[in-house]
């Protein structure tokens, strides 16, 4: 279990909180795990009836950690991120996510595996995986067209514009956008509580039924997306800009 992600029970919620602050909630290969195996025990547990994913009132996740990034980048469809992602992917439960702050790489992404999004009105999301030297992860490639339109999607996923969580709901990214961090934990807290008075076979089928369409084919997209981020990790053009990250310096791909 990662000490950086907390677990609490409240009433048939239970709540998922990434917790390393000092490096804005970066997820490490430990959190990642833990994360997976608290879902994964999530979707057995029959009291558990939906589950709350936060980061708390200042930021929801800077994204994966760009250190472990560069000492031991995922290997593939084995590694911990890769569990994770499978493990929301294939959650039968109602997941609401509370966006506050910073909301980078998986930050983002995983929001398009959630069914319930509240976000701060500045929270800050973003998808840098070109400017790092990579590629869009998680289905985002399919689903962020599909839901924003090509027009936006080449602007968010190819340039990596930030966007705020003001326009992540206008866009249909996050269901609503709150005044502050507080009032955005409330919203989805409350929302996620609403869950556990409904029928849970119903609301199962139901969230099986909403996600059938296209539902293989996105699972061969995150696979290959999954292969191919895995293979620009090594490249230079991702090392080069994730030292420079790290070394609080401009990336320079003029020679690359
Ligand atoms: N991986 C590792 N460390 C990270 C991190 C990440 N994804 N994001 C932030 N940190 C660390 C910083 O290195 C810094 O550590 P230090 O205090 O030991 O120097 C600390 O967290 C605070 O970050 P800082 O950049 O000073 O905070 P900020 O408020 O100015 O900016 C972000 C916050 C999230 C906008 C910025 O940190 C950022 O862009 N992070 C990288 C996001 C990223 O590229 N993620 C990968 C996506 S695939």
């Amino acid at each position: 279990m990662s000490e950086h992600i907390l677990t609490e029970r409240e009433g048939a919620v239970m709540i998922v909180r990434m917790n390393r602050p000092e490096k804005k909630n970066a997820l490490t290969r430990a959190m990642y795990k833990t994360m997976a195996e608290v879902l994964t025990r999530a979707d057995q547990d029959a009291s558990v009836r939906s589950v709350l994913i936060t980061g708390g009132h200042d930021c929801f996740t800077s994204g994966n950690d760009v250190a472990d990034f560069l000492q031991a980048p995922p290997n593939g469809l084995n590694s911990e991120v890769f569990m994770f992602m499978q493990a929301l992917f294939d959650f039968t439960k109602p997941v609401v996510a509370a966006v506050c702050g910073p909301a980078v790489g998986i930050g983002t992404t995983l929001l398009l595996h959630c069914d319930l999004v509240y976000a701060s009105r500045d929270a800050t999301l973003k998808m840098p995986f070109v400017s790092l030297g990579l590629c869009p992860e998680y289905g985002s490639s399919m689903i962020l067209p599909q839901l924003v339109g090509q027009a936006k999607a080449t602007e968010l996923l190819l340039l990596g514009s930030a966007f705020s969580g003001e326009q992540a709901a206008a866009w249909g990214i996050a269901n609503q956008a709150l005044h502050d961090g507080a009032a955005t934990t409330a919203k989805a807290f409350d929302m996620a509580q609403r869950f556990g008075s409904l029928p849970p076979t119903a609301l199962a089928d139901s969230k099986r039924l909403m996600r059938a369409p296209n539902r293989e084919q996105l699972r061969k997209v995150i696979v290959e997306e999954g292969e191919l981020f895995s293979q620009r990790l090594h490249s230079p053009e991702a090392r080069e800009a994730m030292t420079a990250f790290m070394q609080r310096r401009k990336p320079d791909f003029s020679n690359l």
